[in-house]
């Protein structure tokens, strides 16, 4: 578990966006889907990239999986995360205090609401929020709700969920 937070650590301060990679974009998702995707920060946009390869890989194994739904989700699951707002050194604190100081965690998440953004208080609360915030982003253009839901629960736990939800939260641990 530590071991991949720092190598996250390090791909988000080294994280490039290359010309393949804006061929996969260019496939999978329309002008819309694509303002959500460029309104992350570089390190964002990197780990959805990562997490969506992954998806591609694991759902090889499964060849009932809605690839296009998956795909769309993965690429987009953090959007609800806008560049700005939670940059790598927040993630780090937010880790480490979610984990050591769960109380501490939530007084901070409740008090970054008001706060103005790229403070650490105002990261907490995106954090927190990121997921329903960014199935709202994705709802506003209409996009399938099918995707809309992969999004709003890429963080919670369901049981018998759908495979496409079971293959993100993998590859999203995995990334
Ligand atoms: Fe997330
Ligand atoms: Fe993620």
């Amino acid at each position: 578990m530590l071991l991949n937070r720092i190598k996250q650590f390090f791909s988000a301060i080294t994280s490039k966006i290359t010309p393949q990679d804006i061929n996969f974009i260019n496939k999978y998702l329309d002008f819309h889907e694509q303002q959500l995707f460029w309104q992350m920060d570089t390190p964002t946009q990197r780990h959805c990239l990562n997490v969506a390869y992954t998806c591609l890989i694991l759902s090889k194994k499964y060849p009932e999986v809605n690839k296009y739904i998956l795909i769309k989700a993965a690429l987009l699951h953090d959007c609800g995360k806008k560049a700005g707002e939670v940059n790598t050194f927040h993630k780090v604190v937010i880790v480490v205090i979610n984990s050591l100081f769960p109380g501490l965690a939530a007084l901070l998440k409740r008090l970054g609401k008001n706060k103005k953004n790229n403070t650490l208080f105002r990261a907490f609360y995106i954090q927190s929020i990121h997921d329903k915030r960014g199935a709202g982003f994705a709802n506003d253009i209409k996009l399938d709700s099918r995707v809309v839901n992969l999004i709003l629960l890429h963080h919670t736990y369901v049981e018998n969920s759908d495979l496409e939800l079971k293959i993100l939260q993998m590859a999203d641990n995995a990334n």
